[in-house]
């Protein structure tokens, strides 16, 4: 575990002719991020794992003091798993001084998540280009889960020009198709009984894309609706790149899903390619 900067450059130098693999986490990990460092070491010869719980992005204040933390825990798994550093900075080195500069996310943030959550996926986009400018790496894995937060990065490495390869790795489910996510450990065992709903939502609105985008939509949102204890933000499709509503098929979409699950917000989603 290596929380200083300096440290971090000196190892980031002895690595210089190394392919390095970057997976920014905010830590409690589980498998979804074991299969991202799994994958990052079978692709580069050095692998870092960052953890940062990154302030800027919280919408509300009482689910960044609520995220689970064990740096501990968090430290074996990265060993078991192969990762050669696990880059845990400080707030105060992240962010000496109030940030004046940041990326934002533009329309692509206009739907979905971006819609309920104010200034989320600017204080991302940031904490992100950050750690890729620190640790320089050849390639940075992301999990597929957050769509939103994927498409966004790809945009911005395109964008801005960052030399670097982005990697989205597919979403590790539970037999009974929940997502893994680090706030599944807060779901009661009635939520955690309905918490499936929301990827059987997702399956049934793939299922009927074939006819008409709106009757799917309504087919999912109904399962969504039956289910006690669940409240549905948003369940839509959209197109999987520039992440604006769409009305048909004719190119990769995401269906995506938010969803208030016994006090606790999940998301999900799924990505369509259009028929030959
Ligand atoms: O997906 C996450 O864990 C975070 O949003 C990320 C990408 C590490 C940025 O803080």
């Amino acid at each position: 575990v290596i929380t200083d900067r300096r440290r971090l450059g000196l190892e980031l130098a002895l690595a210089h002719d190394k392919e390095v693999g970057l997976v920014p986490t905010m830590g409690a990990l589980h498998r979804g991020h074991g299969a991202l460092i799994g994958r990052a070491r079978a692709d580069c010869n050095r692998v870092i794992v960052s953890l940062f719980v990154n302030p800027t992005q919280f919408d509300r204040k009482e689910d960044y003091e609520r995220y689970a933390r064990n740096l501990e825990a968090d430290a074996a798994y990265c060993d078991a798993l192969g990762a050669d550093i696990l880059w845990a900075p400080p707030v105060e080195d992240m962010y000496p001084r109030p940030g004046l500069i940041h990326v934002e996310p533009g329309t692509m943030a206009d739907h979905l998540c971006g819609k309920f959550r104010p200034g989320h996926f600017r204080g991302v986009l940031t904490v992100v280009a950050k750690l890729l400018h620190i640790v320089q790496p050849s390639r940075a894995y992301f999990g597929r889960k957050d769509g939103q937060q994927l498409a966004l990065i790809r945009r911005m490495v395109a964008d801005l020009d960052f030399p670097i390869e982005i990697v989205g790795v597919d979403t590790v489910r539970e037999d009974d198709g929940l997502a893994l996510s680090s706030r599944n450990e807060r779901l009661t065992a009635e939520g955690r009984r309905a918490a499936p709903v929301l990827y059987r939502a997702l399956c049934l609105v793939r299922d009927g894309l074939a006819g008409d985008v709106e009757q799917a939509l309504a087919a999912g949102r109904a399962v969504l609706a039956a289910e006690p204890g669940v409240r549905t933000e948003y369940l839509e499709v959209v197109d999987a790149e520039n992440l604006q509503p769409v009305a048909s098929v004719s190119a990769p979409v995401m269906i995506a899903t938010a969803a208030w699950v016994d006090g606790t917000r999940l998301i999900d989603n799924v990505v369509v390619e259009p028929r030959p």
